[in-house]
């Protein structure tokens, strides 16, 4: 079996024969059809994350079962499914409140899907797609007319601003410095767009909104882009993190802030309920409300999974996938 696999960090990956055991008992082998290329996997290659080495990145995919644990009888051979990194084991003190994406068990989860729902869109959903939408329903619960601020409209941004369309936001203002990017925002949901080569980005949106936003959402992994989140909330508004900010790196914000009630909080795998989003996110996509196919920027072979991540180090991509029979 191929594996695109990092050695080391800030080399590019080496297509490698890896093998893999026979499942056991709790396990399931998916012949991989599809993975698309996230920023997290960029993060690692560029050690910002620190990850034991060798390893085989990768998390948003899809594919078919091949073969099954012992255990298992929630999927079988020959299931379309779609995998995500938010396992949870259901008996611990976060499953049991509820907070499955908090449980401490570490393997991939996966879900079967309809088998009418295209594996490359479906890739994208066990990433991407929960980590944006799910930031806006069910981490900040945005709520009808409110408006949003999405800073970052890469993949998981543009999943936000679909996310705040769908739970019925007021103005959805989408921050990128890609005018493409931007362009893209507007097909999805966005109402207003702010390019921050155009001026100091919080008072543009101060300027849009009449004095703040009720929720911002940081989908970039940066100090600067989180502080500017924080600083252009509306009394009472919301700052929601969902970028990984290098690890140990600390952001600044004016404690004076905090008296008008702002608030700000992180957002892991848009603290999803696995089996109950994956579906609904499925069929959102099914009767056109999620816009899926405009997400993908590129469908590459294995071998071009490098390029692949130079063209989103550039900001040029919304979401590349790697399509393993091609
Ligand atoms: N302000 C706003 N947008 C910017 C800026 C900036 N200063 N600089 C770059 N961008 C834009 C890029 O043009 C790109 O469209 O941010 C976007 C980032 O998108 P991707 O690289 O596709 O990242 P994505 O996969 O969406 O992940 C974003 O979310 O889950 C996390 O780990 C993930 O931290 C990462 C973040
Ligand atoms: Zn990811």
């Amino acid at each position: 079996m191929k594996a695109a696999v990092l050695h080391e960090v800030n080399k590019p990956l080496v297509i490698e024969d890896v093998s893999l055991p026979n499942p056991g008992p709790r396990e399931v082998l998916i012949r991989t059809s599809v993975a698309g290329l996230c920023h997290s996997d960029l993060h690692f290659m560029e050690g910002l994350y620190p990850h034991p080495l060798p390893a085989v990145l990768g998390h948003e995919s899809a594919g078919i079962v091949e073969k099954v644990g012992s255990d298992v009888n929630y999927v079988k051979p020959g299931d379309h499914v779609v995998t995500c990194l938010s396992v949870f084991c259901g008996t611990c003190d976060n499953c049991t409140m509820g907070r499955t994406v908090l449980c401490t068990d570490t393997t991939v989860k996966m879900l079967p899907i309809r088998k009418d729902m295209p594996l490359e869109l479906a890739a994208l959903i066990g990433c991407g797609v929960i980590t944006g939408y799910g930031a806006v329903v069910n981490t900040a619960k945005v709520g009808p007319g409110e408006n949003v601020v999405v800073i970052g409209c890469g993949g998981v941004g543009m999943a936000a601003i679909n996310g705040a369309q769908i739970a019925g936001a007021g103005r959805i203002i989408a921050v990128d410095t890609n005018p493409a990017k931007l362009q893209l925002a507007t097909k999805l949901g966005a109402t207003d767009i702010v390019d921050p080569r155009n001026g100091d980005v919080v008072q543009q949106v101060r300027e849009l909104t009449g004095g703040g936003v009720h929720h911002s959402f940081e989908v970039l992994g940066r100090k600067e882009t989180a502080e500017q989140a924080f600083a252009m909330l509306a009394p009472g508004g919301t700052a929601t993190i969902v970028g990984m900010i290098p690890f140990g790196q600390k952001i600044e914000l004016h404690g004076f802030d905090f008296l008008r009630e702002r608030k700000i909080q992180g957002s892991s795998m848009g603290s999803n309920h696995f089996r109950v989003d994956m579906p609904r996110l499925v069929e959102f996509y099914m009767r056109g409300r999620l816009h899926l196919e405009d997400w993908i920027s590129a469908k590459l072979k294995l071998s071009e999974i490098n390029e692949g991540f130079a063209e989103m180090k550039a900001g040029k991509t919304v979401r590349s996938v790697i399509m393993f029979d091609a």
